[in-house]
């Protein structure tokens, strides 16, 4: 059997690029543990569009200078363009977006964004309701539990898949066209707001063959993530938030990042986690989010589910202030694609969505523009894969594939030392000897008996610490300290 598509990754870049393939195509989704785990079912804040057609300069202005005018200029044409279609197509087809008292859409605002333009759903759970309305719309199979090992490529055609299935099983796909939707790299970093789903296998994959990864040094933090839990997936406070008033003072309610930044809370969101990094080892203060503007019938309204959670961590939102800290959030670096969505020099392998980088995101993604990401390029993609109808011939591939063990008994610890070398030295702010010491490490851990999983990862870190040594002024959100002469 031949799928004519398959998905890897039930994100919002996965099951929109489902949606868009017609029921009478052979489609095979695949996704770790279950379909909502991935980062999309965590979106709080909301998603970005063009206003109207005269917004279209201003959103690609503020895309840019977030990006430090480091993006592909076309890239984000193709997605400011493509943007208010899209949001239109998803509407017309039952997703709702929150209304304001008129009943028109409720644009907010978030920083580094010249005005509201982002859309929210239930409050602050976008993510949560897209990802509904997305699996509500799929007609095609899913399987879960399919964490993808390798990729089976022969003269720049992918022609599958390989996966486990179990600790011990695996099994194969075969597909005339091949979508990667599998998310960032959270996981590889000790502490992150990302799923545990969400740990760049398949960016390892691509390295292994030789395929190109790019930006992998840029990498986003987000400033205000909840300090007070022990896990390393940490609950995010949304920029939506700061967006609307909220304000990251210190433990004397001094707001210092007007110290650093003219729009002090709305300024990039680099900028906002490097001055609180830095804030904090100065003066040794305690940070915190503030949201004593808020009145507390509209915030509970506004922001429903953060005010529950906090609730049950025993806040009193919005008459109490949260201790915030910096997390890794967003990889804007990823698998290399061309404006169409397929992976460069591949002829029927795509990267969509936070796997991917068209390089739209520059050195620093402007808020709410990775879940918009989502929706226009796996649309780009799946209208590039229909009009070329690529077929392979199944009997062109005859070699032997490979088996692989997916766990070994030494993966904890390395996995473990992995979290805290990337945390301690490919973070916020970044040291040329670190990087290289961390780099030798990662090394000698690929020489160790390890499972494939871990080897994979590996693989895709060393690809960031790579990267990072390799740009040695600071840009956007790689902020390494330049070598005294
Ligand atoms: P994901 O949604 O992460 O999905 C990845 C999928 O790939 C999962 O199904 C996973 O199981 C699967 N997968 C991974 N590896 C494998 C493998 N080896 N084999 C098989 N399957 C695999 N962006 C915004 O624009 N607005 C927001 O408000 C916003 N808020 C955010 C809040 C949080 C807490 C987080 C973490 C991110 C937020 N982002 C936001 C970023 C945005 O949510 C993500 O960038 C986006 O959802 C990524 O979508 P995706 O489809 O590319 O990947
Ligand atoms: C948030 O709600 O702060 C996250 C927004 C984003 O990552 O774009």
């Amino acid at each position: 059997m031949i799928y004519d598509y398959i998905i890897i990754g039930s994100g919002i870049a996965g099951l929109n690029a489902a949606r868009l393939i017609p029921k009478s195509k052979k489609v095979l989704i695949l996704c770790k543990k279950f379909p909502w785990e991935c980062n999309t079912f965590y979106a709080q804040g909301g998603i970005a569009t063009a206003v109207d057609e005269k917004d279209i300069p201003s959103h690609i202005k503020d895309t840019l200078n977030a990006g430090v005018n480091y993006n592909n200029k076309q890239a984000v044409q193709v997605l400011s363009e493509n943007s208010n279609a899209c949001i239109k197509d998803l509407i017309s087809d039952g997703l709702e977006f929150d209304l304001n008292d008129k009943g028109e859409l409720a644009f907010t605002k978030e920083a580094a964004h010249s005005r509201s333009r982002i859309l929210h759903a239930d409050g602050d759970a976008t993510g949560r309701m897209m990802h509904l309305f997305l699996l509500k719309e799929c007609n095609h199979d899913l399987e879960t539990n399919a964490v993808v090992n390798d990729l089976l490529i022969e003269n720049n055609i992918c022609y599958g898949v390989q996966y486990f299935t179990s600790e011990t099983e695996e099994k194969i796909a075969y597909a005339h066209n091949t979508i990667i939707a599998s998310g960032g790299i959270g996981s590889l970093y000790k502490y992150h707001t990302n799923s545990t789903t969400v740990a760049g296998e398949v960016q390892g994959i691509i390295s292994e063959k030789g395929l190109e990864l790019k930006d992998m040094e840029m990498m986003q933090f987000h400033p205000t993530v909840f300090k007070g839990t022990s896990f390393a997936r940490k609950s995010l406070l949304s920029e939506a938030l700061r967006g609307e008033g909220a304000c990251i003072v210190d433990e004397n309610n001094y707001r210092f990042l007007f110290d650093y930044h003219e729009d002090g809370e709305l300024a990039p969101r680099d900028v906002v986690s490097r001055s609180i990094f830095d804030y904090n080892k100065k003066t040794k203060l305690g940070i915190y989010l503030s949201f004593e503007k808020f009145e507390k019938t509209y915030f509970r309204k506004r922001f429903p589910n953060i005010y529950a959670n906090f609730n049950n961590l025993g806040y009193d939102l919005p008459f109490e202030k949260v201790p915030i800290s910096p997390a890794f959030h967003y990889a804007m670096g990823g698998i290399a694609t061309e404006l169409n969505a397929k992976v460069k020099t591949m002829k029927n392998l795509y990267a969509i969505g936070e796997a991917a980088c068209t390089g739209v995101h520059g050195a620093n993604r402007l808020a709410s523009n990775s879940l918009l990401e989502g929706i226009v390029f796996s649309k780009v993609a799946v209208e590039n894969s229909m009009k070329e109808n690529f077929q392979i011939k199944k009997e062109n591939y005859t070699k032997t594939i490979k088996t692989f063990t997916r766990n070994n008994e030494i993966d904890k610890d390395i996995k473990n030392s992995l979290r805290k070398i990337m945390w301690d030295n490919a973070s916020i702010v970044r040291e040329e000897k670190k990087l290289i010491d961390s780099l030798n490490q990662i090394e000698s851990f690929l020489k160790e008996d390890i499972g494939r999983l871990l080897f994979l990862r590996l693989l895709t870190a060393k690809s960031i610490l790579e990267a990072a040594i390799d740009r040695k002024k600071p840009l956007g959100a790689h902020f390494i300290k330049e070598r005294e002469c």
